[in-house]
C-alpha cells in the first residue's frame, strides 16, 4: 500500500498508459480522496467534482451512511447468486417498487445491463402479449442517445465513435428525431413497434433538454398504439433534475423504468428494470438473469443510497441550486461571447461554447477549470456538462459559479 499512497500524478497516468486499454481520454488529474462535493489529487491538491462520476455520485462521495451500508454488509455476506434466495434482496425490491410505484424490479449492475433488460422485457411483452409476430418487434430509439456500450446499445447508436467497425449490427432497431413529435408519430404507424426507449434528457448528448411537454405527449403517442414508453433514466434519475425521476416533472410513469450509476450512490455498480406485472411477468425463471444481480451488498448499498436521497431532500436541493447557476450563468453569457448557451434542469446541467464540435476549446476550458479547482469533462468539443454531487450547497454551489466565470474570462 505504501507504494499505491506515494505514486504521483505522472506515475499514475504512466501506468494506465502502458498497462491498460487505452478507450478513454481521460483530463489528466489523478484522484486518490473523496468526501461531499470534494475530490483530492494524490498530491493533495483539492477539487470541485462537478461531474460525479456521470451522475452516480449524486449522494456525494463516501456518504457515510452508504458507506457504513457497505462496509458492514461487506463483513456479513456478499453474493449468494440467485440460485439461492438471500435476507436482503426482497426488503430491496419491496422498498424501490413501494418508491418508484412499480409492481416489480429487476436488479442488474451496469447501467447498461438495465436498458438490455428492458429492451429484452419489450420484446417479450411484444410477442406474449401484444401479439407481435415472433422475431419481428421493433423497438424505437431517439437520434444521438446514449445508453452505454454493449452491442445492443452500439447498434442502436447515430454515434460513429460508438458504433464504427463493431458491425455486424442488431436488426429490430429504429432511430427516431428526438424532441421530434411528428417524427414519433410517424414512426409508430408501423404495428411492429413494440416500445419507445428514450433518455428524458439527453446526457452524453450534451445535456439536450426537450421541449416541455414533449415527453407527456411522446408517452400519449406511445399509448394510442399499445407501444410501450421505456425511460432511461440511468443518468437523470435519482433527484439528478429535480424531482426523484425525471418523467415526473411531466407526470409520466414511464412502462418501463430504468436505473442505474446514482442508485447506489457510485459505491457499487447497481441497476434496475421497474416495471408492472402485465410487462414484468412475461419472463419466467432461467430466461434471464446475472450472478451478481441481486446481490446483498449491491442491495444495502441500493437501499441506504435511495434512504439517503429522499431523507437529504437532494431533489429540492437539485431543484433550487439548478435554478441559480443556470441563472448565474445565464446572466454571465450575455456579457461573453464564449458561451452561447447555457441549459438543463436540475444540476444537469451544460454550457454550449461559442465554437465548432471539432475544436478543442471545452477540453482546453476544462483544463483551465482544473487549474482553478473544478473538475468538469466536456460532452463533445464545444460542450461541457455540470453535475456536482447533489449535497452542494448554496455557498460552495456560488463559489464554483464564481471559478467558473473566472476561468472563462481569463480564456478569452
Ligand atoms: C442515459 C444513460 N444510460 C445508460 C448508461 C450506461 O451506464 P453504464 O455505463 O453504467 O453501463 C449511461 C452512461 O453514461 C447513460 O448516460
Amino acid at each position: 500500500m505504501a507504494v499505491l499512497n506515494s505514486i504521483t500524478s505522472q506515475q499514475a497516468i504512466d501506468l494506465e498508459n502502458n498497462y491498460g486499454a487505452h478507450n478513454y481520454h481521460p483530463l489528466p488529474v489523478v484522484l486518490s480522496r473523496g468526501e461531499r462535493v470534494y475530490v483530492w489529487d494524490v498530491e493533495g491538491k483539492k477539487y470541485y467534482d462537478f461531474l460525479s462520476a456521470y451522475s452516480a455520485v449524486n449522494q456525494g462521495h463516501c456518504h457515510p451512511k452508504i458507506v457504513n451500508a457497505l462496509t458492514e454488509q461487506a463483513s456479513i455476506l456478499t453474493l449468494t447468486s440467485r440460485a439461492f434466495h438471500n435476507n436482503i434482496l426482497g426488503s430491496y425490491e419491496k422498498y424501490v417498487t413501494s418508491l418508484f410505484g412499480y409492481d416489480k424490479i429487476l436488479p442488474m449492475n451496469t447501467g447498461v445491463e438495465g436498458g438490455e433488460t428492458a429492451i429484452k422485457l419489450c420484446r417479450k411483452w411484444a410477442y406474449k402479449v401484444k401479439g407481435i409476430q415472433e422475431n419481428k418487434a421493433k423497438i424505437l430509439f431517439a437520434e444521438n442517445n446514449f445508453w452505454g456500450r454493449t452491442l445492443a446499445a452500439v447498434s442502436s447508436s447515430t454515434d460513429p465513435s460508438a458504433y464504427k467497425d463493431y458491425g455486424p449490427y442488431l436488426p429490430g432497431f429504429e432511430i427516431v428525431k428526438y424532441n421530434d413529435l411528428k417524427a414519433l408519430e410517424k414512426s409508430l404507424e408501423d404495428p411492429n413497434v413494440a416500445g419507445f426507449m428514450v433518455e428524458p434528457i439527453q446526457g452524453e448528448a450534451g445535456v439536450v433538454v426537450p421541449d416541455e411537454g414533449y415527453l407527456k405527449k411522446a408517452y400519449a403517442l406511445c399509448k394510442s398504439k399499445n407501444v410501450l414508453f421505456i425511460a432511461d433514466e440511468v443518468q437523470t434519475g435519482i433527484s439528478r433534475t429535480g424531482k426523484l425521476f425525471c418523467c415526473q416533472h411531466e407526470d409520466v410513469k414511464p412502462d418501463i423504468l430504468i436505473l442505474g450509476k446514482a442508485l447506489s450512490g457510485g459505491v457499487f455498480p447497481v441497476s434496475a428494470a421497474l416495471a408492472d406485472d402485465e410487462i414484468m411477468m412475461t419472463i419466467k425463471p432461467g430466461e434471464h438473469g446475472s450472478t451478481f444481480g441481486g446481490n446483498p451488498l449491491g442491495c444495502r448499498v441500493a437501499m441506504a443510497a435511495l434512504k439517503v436521497a429522499v431523507e437529504e431532500n437532494l431533489a429540492d436541493n437539485a431543484e433550487k441550486l439548478g435554478k441559480i447557476f443556470r441563472a448565474e450563468l445565464s446572466h454571465f453569457a450575455k456579457e461573453n461571447n464564449l458561451i452561447k448557451l447555457v441549459r438543463g434542469k436540475g444540476l444537469l446541467n451544460a454550457i454550449v461554447i461559442n465554437d465548432s464540435e471539432e475544436s478543442s476549446t471545452a477540453w482546453d476550458i476544462c483544463m483551465k477549470l482544473r487549474d482553478n479547482g473544478l473538475l468538469a469533462k466536456p460532452t463533445h468539443g464545444n460542450i461541457i456538462r455540470f453535475a456536482p454531487p447533489l449535497v452542494i450547497n448554496e455557498e460552495e454551489l456560488r463559489d464554483c459559479i464564481s471559478i467558473i466565470k473566472k476561468t472563462i474570462t481569463e480564456f478569452n
